[in-house]
């Protein structure tokens, strides 16, 4: 029989509502009977035995006081969170959010604090979600995962993943470490790094290009501030052979317009010279949930770290790294050899 993954989160904001909420989703048409292999919006299945429905979030942290002791499938629907209210329901899951980290206090005794709980509530992984702009959070976060030997998992740039000495602290420790940042399930990014690397194809040589993003949650409200880690990381999950990215920008938010909610609306536009230097010019309108976009890449990382910390992997795990817009080594260090091999290992497990 498979041991659901027991993840522990930080940051009970639109990333987790998506989550919580969609496990559920999950586990009734599992209920229902519906085959694995044709569930909705899913990229796998199994993940080392682990079936989407065999989560379960054992311990939550926020600072917020409209969230802090509501049980978490209350603080899920809470606002500002505004992720949509799927059609499932959402009983009390027994799990309180706890105070979580936060800049006021003594950040040795509140990470020893947050390292005790996690050891209690018995987490494999504890996934970061705050939001972004926080490295002293993203740091403070990490050393209570190591401390209490649970896999870390970072939805944000923030460095943590990419930072070296981080990184052999984990390895040394024998814990898994999966960052940093999520390439969403079907964002911005993959669809305008599959463009960029088809102009290359077909032998336009790229001129400019850029992206701009509009949303109406809490992180398009911060990345208004707070863009600059998410732009280079925005670009580090562009970088790929042959393409030139001098001439291409990002804005993370380009504004923040309350009635889109939780949507995304993000503008593309790249222009290019084909055939005798006559031009050729994409623009492009995509329009997703933004939060789905997370969960869906959010389920597979949870499942990957609880996974591999089970087979007793240390540091990155390379099958996460497409998962990821800015992962330890970046992009071209992983091979799709090293990413088969990688889960051939996690799935170890199941066997
Ligand atoms: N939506 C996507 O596709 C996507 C993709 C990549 C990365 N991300 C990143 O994921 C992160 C989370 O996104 P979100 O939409 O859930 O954000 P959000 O703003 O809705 O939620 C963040 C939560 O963190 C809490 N928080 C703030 N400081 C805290 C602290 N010190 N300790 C504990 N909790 C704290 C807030 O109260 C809030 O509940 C953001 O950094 C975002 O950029 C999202």
């Amino acid at each position: 029989m498979t041991t659901s993954a027991r993840v522990a989160v930080a940051g009970i904001g639109n990333n987790i509502s998506a989550l919580a909420q969609g496990i559920r989703y999950y586990a009734k048409l599992d209920a229902e009977g519906v085959a694995p292999g044709a569930l909705p919006g899913i990229r796998r299945a199994d993940i080392g035995g682990l079936a989407v429905h065999d989560v379960e979030l054992v311990a939550a942290y926020d600072i917020d006081s409209r969230k802090v002791g509501s049980d978490l499938h209350e603080a899920v629907l809470q606002a500002p969170n505004n992720y949509p209210r799927l059609a499932v329901d959402m009983p009390p899951s027994g799990v309180l959010v706890e105070q979580g980290i936060s800049r006021d206090e003594d950040l040795d005794e509140a990470t020893r604090r947050v390292a005790e709980s996690l050891r209690a509530s018995d987490a494999e992984v504890l996934l970061y979600s705050l939001p972004t702009g926080l490295q002293w959070a993203a740091t403070a976060y990490a050393e209570a995962a190591l401390a209490a030997g649970v896999s870390f998992v970072n939805c944000t740039p923030e460095f943590v993943g990419r930072d070296e000495s981080i990184h052999a602290r984990y390895v040394s420790a024998g814990v898994p470490l999966i960052g940093d940042d999520l390439a969403s399930h079907f964002g911005t990014s993959v669809v305008h790094r599959s463009l960029l690397k088809l102009f290359t194809e077909r032998g336009i040589t790229l001129g400019s290009s850029y992206q701009l993003n509009l949303g109406g949650n809490e992180d398009f409200r911060n990345l208004r501030e707070q863009g600059a880690s998410k732009r280079e990381s925005k670009l580090n999950a562009l970088a790929q052979e042959g393409v030139a990215l001098d001439d291409v920008e990002i804005i993370p938010s380009a504004g923040y317009v309350a009635h889109l909610q939780d949507h995304k609306v993000a503008y593309l536009n790249i222009e290019g010279m084909g055939w005798a230097n006559t031009p050729v010019e994409v623009d492009l309108k995509l329009r997703v949930q933004d939060s789905s976009n997370a969960a869906g890449v959010i389920i597979d990382l949870i499942r990957i770290a609880a996974a591999s910390s089970r087979v007793g992997e240390k540091g990155f795990v390379p099958a996460a790294a497409p998962l990821l817009k800015s992962p330890h080594q970046g992009h071209p260090a992983y091979s799709e050899h090293d990413i088969a091999a990688s889960f051939a290992t996690i799935s170890a497990v199941s066997s």
